[in-house]
């Protein structure tokens, strides 16, 4: 049966009225609109669909409704401030760090829970943050330039 979850997106309260099993992904793409936040495998394996959970970097996909009240969910709209990118963001485009970019948002959303823990990495440290990201384009050595970039200019 559906229920009522109010929940915390992006710093703003949003609510959304769904069955409790509902994976957060859909809720963000169907109901709240996010649509940065992609659908790759559906089961926890890709990487597409991580959104920061209480700062850690999480499949949306894999993760009920009833298991977000109270947490702080943001996702890769709300990294950066209103008119400006993130620095991940802007590492990412002067990089050129994706080809077809579907993985990317998942990607900055992983690299952005590393560098608020550590915001000096070394390349070893970012290409184990970002095991769990899979990149089906080839674009690894771009992506972990871009991150090492972003760390940089912190
Ligand atoms: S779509 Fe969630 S991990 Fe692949
Ligand atoms: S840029 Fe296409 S999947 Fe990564």
């Amino acid at each position: 049966m559906a229920e009522r979850f109010s929940l915390s997106v992006n710093g703003q309260p949003r609510e959304v009225v769904a069955e409790p099993d509902t994976p957060l992904l859909y809720a963000l793409r169907n109901d709240l609109d996010l649509k940065g936040t992609r659908f790759g495998c559906g089961s926890g394996e890709c990487g597409a669909c991580f959104v920061l959970i209480d700062g850690r970097a999480l499949a949306s996909c894999d993760t009920p409704l009833w298991a977000c009240a109270g947490k702080s969910i943001v996702t890769v709209e709300g990294l950066g401030e209103a008119g400006k990118l993130h620095r991940l963001q802007e590492a990412f485009i002067a990089e050129q760090a994706a080809q077809c970019g579907y993985c990317s948002s998942g990607i900055i959303v992983a690299a952005a829970a590393l560098l608020a823990e550590n915001s000096r990495p070394s390349e070893t440290e970012v290409r184990a943050a970002l095991d769990r990201n899979l990149c089906r384009c080839g674009s690894h050595n771009r992506i972990v330039r871009a991150v090492l970039r972003a760390a940089s200019a912190s």
